[in-house]
């Protein structure tokens, strides 16, 4: 499919999206998260991708929401067309596993997609914020509820209410992202990360994301229980036989999502 405000490839079974409107800072406008739904919905649906990378230019992620595209817009405008609810909603939506390689600036909606990944690395340039409320608003696609889940209440308000940004290190040690990695290095270590993950079988790819996400879903005991199905679903499938014969057989799994 073509689009315009993102570029989409596939190679060795990893597809990498790129936010792709660099007059803007990848900002966030109706067509961007229109095409990253398209996108995601087709990689869901293609058998030749196991794992997707969504990843910005070294400058910015996204630095927000367009702010142009939405200046104009009153409440019943938003409330209507309920602004980028149901585009993000398709992200959280995504079965396969999704990583976020970011770098440079990933401010309010752009921090907020990058949440609703399954997983960020950073790159060693990257800046975190939620600065809406320097337009008199306020995070609006998920960064008051996933922020605080990440870092805590503290670090989550004073973000929010401040507007001041997170460097890479901070936002290591706080728990938002899972390494750091130098800029140039980044695509190559996260293409790297997604080719260890496509290897998987993709069964239990699916069910451990699922019960991961299901921590921030539910109650220990309502998560645990479901991560206790998932575990002892997978002993009806072929590759769980074939993942433990391989390793008493000393040998490299030959996993065939059955
Ligand atoms: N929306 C629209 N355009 C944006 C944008 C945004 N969020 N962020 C940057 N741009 C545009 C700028 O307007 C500029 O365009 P022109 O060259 O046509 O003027 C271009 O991108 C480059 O930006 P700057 O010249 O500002 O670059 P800089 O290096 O001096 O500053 C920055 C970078 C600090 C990120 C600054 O651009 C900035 O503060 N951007 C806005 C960040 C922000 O407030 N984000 C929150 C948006 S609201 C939101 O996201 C709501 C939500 O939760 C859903």
């Amino acid at each position: 499919m073509a689009y315009q405000t993102i570029i989409v490839e596939i190679e060795d079974y990893v597809a990498l999206i790129r936010l792709n409107r660099p007059e803007a800072l990848n900002a966030l406008n109706s067509q961007l998260m229109r095409e990253l739904g398209e996108a995601l919905t087709e990689a869901d649906r293609n058998e030749k991708v196991r794992c997707i990378v969504l990843t910005g230019s070294e400058k910015a992620f996204a630095a927000g929401a367009d702010i142009k595209e939405m200046s104009t817009k009153n409440f019943v405008d938003v409330y209507t067309e309920n602004l980028f609810g149901d585009e993000i909603e398709r992200i959280t939506a995504t079965r396969k596993p999704i990583i976020a390689a970011v770098s440079g600036y990933t401010l309010g909606g752009g921090c907020e997609l990058a949440m609703a990944c399954d997983f960020i690395i950073c790159a060693d340039n990257a800046k975190f914020g939620q600065p809406e409320i320097n337009l008199g608003v306020m995070a609006g696609i998920g960064g008051t509820q996933r922020l605080t889940r990440f870092v805590g209440k503290s670090k989550s308000m004073e973000m929010h209410l401040t507007g001041r940004f997170m460097d890479a290190v901070e936002a290591e040690r706080a728990g938002l992202v899972s390494r750091i990695v130098p800029a140039s290095k980044l695509l190559p270590e996260v293409m790297a990360v997604a080719r260890k993950i496509a290897e998987k079988s993709q069964i239990a790819v699916v069910a451990a994301k699922e019960a991961v996400n299901r921590a921030y879903e539910t109650t220990l005991s309502e998560g645990l229980l479901f991560e206790r199905r998932n575990f002892q679903a997978l002993f009806a499938t072929e590759d769980q036989k074939e993942g433990m014969a391989a390793f008493l057989e000393k040998r490299e799994p030959q996993f065939r999502d059955k």
